[in-house]
């Protein structure tokens, strides 16, 4: 049960699908206050509550004992005091004496202090908001019923659950084709080429440099025969150079954000001084979406949006400031404080509050300045792109996500997590953020695998992978500035073909999964305790993930481990999948802790009581991937039917073709 209470008048969002009726009062079980102007609602946690949701945020599964500054943010330095990240997820699950979830829809910042000024008080600090309050007998359905109410996920096409190589740095089409001579030449399985900012002519959206890719339909059409795709990155701002075909055209129709006199705002961004599409004005947002054209024209067919926080390098006025103040500080003898004064007038240059707060949205409930509304930028940039291809190939799928995110984006596209580095807590925290993300609708999600910013290991990399297997977005990416992290850059190649072979193995199951979860709202990746809510133990699980109906997953997140320690929670088979998925082992096990040894190419994971899984033999890509012989993993005593999705993969209509097969003992 949904219940809606709406505190002054909040601008719309759009996140929630079906209407519910709106009330004024107390959103029981919280109480409200206004402090300075802002909204305050509280409740007080019992000694053992636990708090999940938020999406993607810092920190664990369990989010009691930290604040959490829902305002996305381009910062890449992603350490562990941090407070805010790309995309704004504002649901909570409180999870204890009393079980309930609240949606604060506000696309303005929203600050929920879970335990951090007092431990055991909630307090959720925002302007104007819709408090939808969630009700139901268990966590699991009361995430099924907030789903219910966002409308159901994203499906990509089935190729995007296969492999990716993405990296900022490959410039040109010989890197494009060194990439894929690398991953076929060594056997590895490989279904997407990234490619990052360098494809475009001087970093201009929709457009392709043709020294370095001179003819990008052939290109694409070579590398599709071989079941690999290109896809490339669109950023949000559009350069402002006259003569440039979307800047002309997007200036004419005034579908740029404007400042307070209704001048084009500019800001900078990679191609230098820009304009920011007005995505939150649906004829804007659709006319962006249309620009993809160009690129589907010529055989694409997924995307990455990025920068859509909306990132600002600086504003030109900003800048002038900035340089005047240090043209009158040459020559002083600067003591600390001056020094202060002089670098942080260039520190706080990039994403400032005050350039949020001097350009305005054309939306549909009226005019807004950015700040107001600035969560929903990157929702709006992607879902302009979604509407698009609905025109452009009604029933086709295809691959689309961002980095910055709303709830409401979900129903559009995934996310990726944005620029985490190359550290082991990092690999921590993409594992903690799954179940979060799903709970708010994003199940086509993950992170840069092996870490964005800094050198990975082969370790790590490895590890990361072996975890990647189970998340929907499996993607190898990094900065320019890394080390080589494709995995025939690495020494033991043959562990990183048997552990990407596994991924394969395991699709049929987690692609069926994955659709299934969105047509019903059940989750993917949920916390233990959703599945044991009578354990005691389960509830401080924070580094094992339940992945769709039949599994547990605890993978080996530290450096130079050979093994982990694991808690079974129940009776379960302990399956361990060795070379690429070919072979396996299985034991079953009590509920209790073990010890486990995983070598660096093989998987360990539980099976449920009751549950079965379906394994392919592995495949080069998704294309070739053979769903007519499965094996089977089981631990039943009866026979049972296991639903399979056999959808033709890339259409809309052909994603409730399943079939159910039985499986015995
Ligand atoms: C941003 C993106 C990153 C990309 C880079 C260059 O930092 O988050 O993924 O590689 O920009 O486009």
């Amino acid at each position: 049960m949904v219940t809606k209470y709406t505190f002054g008048v909040p601008p719309m969002t759009e996140a929630v699908v079906v209407p519910q009726p709106s009330f004024s009062g107390m959103p029981t079980p919280f109480s409200v206050k206004e402090e300075e102007g802002k909204r305050v609602f509280s409740y007080t946690l019992g000694k053992d509550d636990l708090v999940f949701g938020l999406g993607e945020q810092m920190r664990g599964i369990n989010k009691r004992g930290w604040i959490y500054d829902n305002w996305n943010t381009d910062d890449p330095i992603i350490t562990e005091g941090r407070t805010s990240l790309y995309g704004a997820h504002n649901f909570i699950l409180v999870f204890g004496e009393k079980t309930f979830g609240a949606f604060f829809d506000s696309p303005a910042r929203v600050v929920f202090d879970i335990g951090y000024t007092d431990p055991d008080e909630l307090t959720v600090t925002c302007g104007d908001v819709d408090v939808y309050i969630v009700e139901g007998d268990s966590a699991k359905e009361i995430v099924r019923e907030f789903r219910r109410i966002i409308g159901s996920s994203y499906v990509p096409p089935k190729w995007a659950f296969g492999f990716a190589q993405s990296k900022w740095g490959y410039k040109n089409e010989d890197d494009v084709r060194a990439v894929w001579k690398g991953y076929r030449e060594n056997g590895l399985p490989l279904d997407m080429i990234y490619m990052d900012i360098d494809y475009m002519q001087d970093y201009m959206d929709f457009t392709v440099n043709k020294e370095r890719f001179p003819d990008l339909t052939a290109l694409a059409a070579e590398l599709k025969a071989d079941g690999v795709y290109l896809v490339p990155i669109i950023d949000a701002a559009v350069k402002a150079k006259e003569g440039y075909h979307v800047y002309d055209d997007g200036l004419e129709k005034g579908y740029f954000c404007t400042d307070a006199e209704g001048k084009p705002f500019t800001v900078a961004v990679w191609p230098g001084e820009s304009v920011l599409p007005d995505v939150l004005n649906p004829a804007a947002r659709l006319w962006f979406g249309a620009q993809y054209k160009v690129l589907l024209d010529q055989g694409i067919e997924g995307f990455w949006n990025d920068m859509n926080e909306p990132a600002i390098f600086y504003s030109k006025d900003r800048l002038r400031e900035a340089i005047v103040y240090a043209a009158g500080e040459l020559g002083k003898d600067l003591d600390t404080d001056a020094y202060g004064a002089l670098t942080g007038k260039f520190y706080t240059l990039a994403n400032s509050m005050e350039d949020y707060n001097s350009f305005y949205h054309n939306s549909v409930d009226g005019r807004h300045v950015h700040a107001e509304v600035h969560n929903l930028y990157g929702y709006n940039m992607t879902r302009g792109a979604s509407e698009y291809f609905d025109i452009y190939e009604p029933d086709r799928r295809y691959l689309l996500f961002s980095r910055s995110s709303y709830i409401g984006h979900h129903r559009y596209a995934g996310i990726w997590t944005g620029d985490n580095a190359s550290w082991w807590s990092h690999l921590k925290l993409n594992l903690a953020m799954m179940p979060g993300l799903d709970m708010c609708g994003f199940l086509f999600a993950g992170a840069d695998l092996g870490g964005h910013g800094g050198n990975t290991t082969e370790e790590l990399m490895l590890r990361w992978l072996a975890f990647g297997i189970f998340a929907p977005l499996f993607r190898n990416h990094a900065t320019q500035y890394a080390r080589d992290q494709e995995c025939y850059a690495f020494k033991n190649i043959g562990a990183f073909r048997s552990i990407l072979n596994m991924r394969y193995a395991i699709l049929p199951y987690l692609y069926s999964e994955f659709v299934k979860c969105a047509k019903s709202g059940e989750m993917l990746s949920r916390p233990v305790v959703f599945d044991y809510p009578e354990d005691a133990r389960a509830r401080t699980v924070e580094d094992q993930l339940m992945i769709g109906a039949s599994i547990m997953i605890a993978p080996v997140m530290e450096q130079n481990a050979k093994g982990r320690y694991v808690y079974v929670p129940a009776r379960m088979k302990m399956i361990r999948l060795k070379k690429g998925g070919n072979a396996f082992s299985e034991r079953i096990v009590e509920k209790g802790d073990y010890y486990i040894e995983v070598p660096l190419d093989e998987i360990v994971f539980f099976l449920k009581e009751g549950a079965v899984m379906p394994l392919a033999k592995p495949a080069k890509n998704v294309a070739s991937l053979d769903e007519t012989n499965l094996r089977w993993l089981k631990f039943i005593e009866e026979p049972v039917e296991y639903e399979i999705c056999r959808d033709d993969g890339f259409t809309k209509s052909s994603l409730s073709n399943f079939e159910k097969i039985k499986v015995e003992p």
